[in-house]
């Protein structure tokens, strides 16, 4: 090969990685900052007993795709850089032959992943009630896209998929699913 199309391919090379990273810095969800917010609020709710293996083992109920077909949900606030601030934490379980009854003897057996609502301060995504948006997997890894951005900030807005999409159909006015407000 000569020097020019080293060159020439090198350049190019740049130039695809480049792009690909504007693409997926401009993905609304899963930049540094999404996953270090999403941290702060897993060790919160850790430190409080909402996730983790020891956390309060709330009535199983059976619910619906795409969350588990056995789930627990929790609402409470939590202190975030010094504020108090609504969360909504859902444990997904899925396995053969769960039940209501089997979830909530082995929380943990068929434990699949937690999918977390957090309330951020006014102005932060005004168009969907400012919820910030995380799926971690049951050790509190965040679990990843398809096309691998960390599941965590707006997912996915301005996409006919993702909690966004999904909550603004079957949600109430905050979309919140559970809630008649
Ligand atoms: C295809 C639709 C759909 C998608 C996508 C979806 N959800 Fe949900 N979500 C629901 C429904 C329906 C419920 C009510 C419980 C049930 O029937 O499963 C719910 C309930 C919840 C709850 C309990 C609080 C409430 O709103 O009632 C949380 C928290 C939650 N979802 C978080 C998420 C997160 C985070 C994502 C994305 C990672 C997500 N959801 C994606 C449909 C969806």
């Amino acid at each position: 090969m000569n020097k020019l199309r080293k060159i020439t391919l090198a350049l190019l090379g740049i130039a695809v990685l480049f792009m690909s990273g504007t693409i997926v810095s401009a993905a609304p969800f899963g930049s540094k900052s999404d996953v270090a917010t999403a941290g702060k609020i897993w060790n919160r709710l850790a430190a409080v007993l909402m996730v983790g293996p020891d956390r309060i083992n709330v009535r199983p109920f059976e619910g619906t795709e795409p969350h588990g077909a056995i789930q627990q949900v929790m609402a409470s606030k939590i202190m975030i850089n010094g504020r108090k601030r609504r969360v909504i934490v859902k444990a997904n379980h899925l396995g053969e032959g769960i039940s209501v009854a089997t979830v909530y003897d082995n929380p943990n057996k068929f434990l699949k992943a937690y999918t977390i609502m957090f309330k951020m301060k006014k102005g932060y995504d005004p168009a969907n009630k400012d919820w910030f948006w995380m799926k971690f997997d049951p050790k509190g890894a965040l679990l990843k896209h398809p096309k691998g951005m960390p599941l965590a900030g707006k997912i996915a807005k301005g996409s006919e998929k993702g909690c966004i999409f999904c909550h603004k159909a079957s949600g109430g006015e905050d979309l919140e699913t559970l809630s008649e407000k």
